[in-house]
């Protein structure tokens, strides 16, 4: 599992910058957060002080909304983001070996980032496109008809 990265300087200079074109809209909080998470890929816990004072928030206002809203995240993710699916077209079609052997490939566990933060794992419910069970995407690109060697492959560049 990646380890947490430290914030550096030029980070908090770039959140504060972003926070300076919402100062005191408080109503701008969630679009201030997509800002910041899209330009970190992430949002740092260090930035959420700042934001509450950006805002005129209290740090737990900011804080409470970031947990509530599942699209926001407070760890840093990798380049790529591969969503297995644990659907059950999937599922009885074998997803569960897939989840194993990306597993394996990646060396992560579910909600793991790699040290290199080249790839974070996640499972889904469902892509949307069972007949092609079982199936993942990578980023935007979606992988059906899965089996071990489709696997292998698509990961075979990786180190
Ligand atoms: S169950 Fe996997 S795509 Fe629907």
């Amino acid at each position: 599992m990646a380890e947490a990265k430290s914030i550096t300087k030029a980070d908090l200079k770039r959140i504060d910058s972003i926070i300076a074109d919402y100062r005191e809209q408080r109503w701008a909080l969630i679009p201030l957060l997509h800002k910041l998470q899209e330009a970190l890929g992430y949002i740092p816990p260090e930035a959420i002080p700042r934001i509450a004072r950006g805002l005129g928030l209290f740090p737990s206002q900011v804080q409470g909304v970031i947990t509530f809203y599942t699209q926001f995240y407070t760890t840093p993710r990798g380049k790529n983001v591969v969503r297995v699916c644990r659907g059950t077209a999937c599922h009885v079609r074998g997803g569960k070996t897939i989840l194993k052997l990306v597993k394996q490939n990646l060396g992560v566990e579910e909600g793991e980032t790699t040290p290199d933060f080249e790839y974070t794992l996640e499972t889904v419910a469902c892509i949307g496109v069972c007949a092609l069970a079982p199936n993942m995407v990578i980023n935007t690109t979606t992988y059906g008809q899965l089996n071990p060697k489709k696997v292998a492959r698509l990961f075979s560049g990786k180190d």
